[in-house]
């Protein structure tokens, strides 16, 4: 099965996609992970790409397509794979119905969670994520055992840098800009399932069962 994650920052798209991986046993493909790993290496694509994400702008298209290329070439994508935060623009769309098309493939779901402002604010500015893992917690509504220690891995947990309220601000602006016009796209394509994001994470995962079902 081959799935595209859609939803604002703090929607629960990382969240429910590790839980997915699961039940479904494809990988995630997060390319905001995929950014990170590159900024903690030092890497000279990862130290362009900082810029853009402290600040709540989108890293350009031309590199995170070339990301997600070389990464669905991989051989456990074969049997299908959950892209977490990718497209992000309909330029990216574009881009993967093309790079699928030449393989003789197809996106099968696009679930497409929603979440209010108010609650989007409250879930990134108290996300707390394993620095080892990449797990997510938050401070009150999925806190770890013991403060600051990742419960699967004994990682450490940090904040990151693009969770502070002026960059979430700018990142919620981006995504109704840059990035709402996809639920339109995909709606037209026949591919859009909508699923409500709120409540519990369980409740949420059940939502998107039912939906996949
Ligand atoms: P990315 O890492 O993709 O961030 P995002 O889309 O802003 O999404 P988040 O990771 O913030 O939220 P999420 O929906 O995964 O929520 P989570 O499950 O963590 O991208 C970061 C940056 O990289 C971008 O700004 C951009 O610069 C760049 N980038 C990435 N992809 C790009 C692309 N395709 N093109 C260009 N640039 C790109 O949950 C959030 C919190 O809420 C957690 O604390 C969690 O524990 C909690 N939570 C989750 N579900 C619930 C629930 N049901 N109830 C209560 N709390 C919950």
């Amino acid at each position: 099965m081959k799935l595209i994650l859609l939803g604002p920052p703090g929607a629960g798209k990382g969240t429910q996609a590790k839980m997915l991986v699961q039940e479904l046993g494809i990988p995630q493909i997060s390319t905001g992970d995929m950014l990170r790993e590159a900024v903690k290496a030092g890497s000279p694509m990862g130290m362009k790409a900082k810029t853009y994400m402290d600040s709540g702008e989108l890293v350009p298209d031309e590199v995170v397509v070339g990301i997600v290329e070389e990464r669905i070439q991989q051989p456990d994508c074969a049997d299908g794979f959950m892209l977490d935060g990718f497209p992000r623009t309909t330029a990216q769309a574009d881009a993967l119905t093309e790079m699928l098309e030449k393989k003789g493939l197809a996106i099968d779901h696009v679930i497409c969670i929603q979440v209010d402002n108010d609650e989007l604010i409250r879930r990134l500015s108290g996300r707390r994520t394993c620095r080892n893992c990449m797990a997510p917690y938050h401070v009150e509504f999925n806190p770890p055992q013991k403060e600051g220690v990742c419960d699967k891995c004994g990682g450490e947990l940090y904040q990151r840098d693009d969770d502070r309220e002026e960059a979430i601000r700018a990142r919620l602006k981006t995504y109704d800009a840059q990035t709402r016009p996809l639920i339109e796209y995909y709606e037209q394509r026949g591919l859009l399932r909508p699923v409500d994001g709120s409540g519990r994470v369980e409740e949420v995962f059940g939502r998107i069962r039912q939906v996949l079902r």
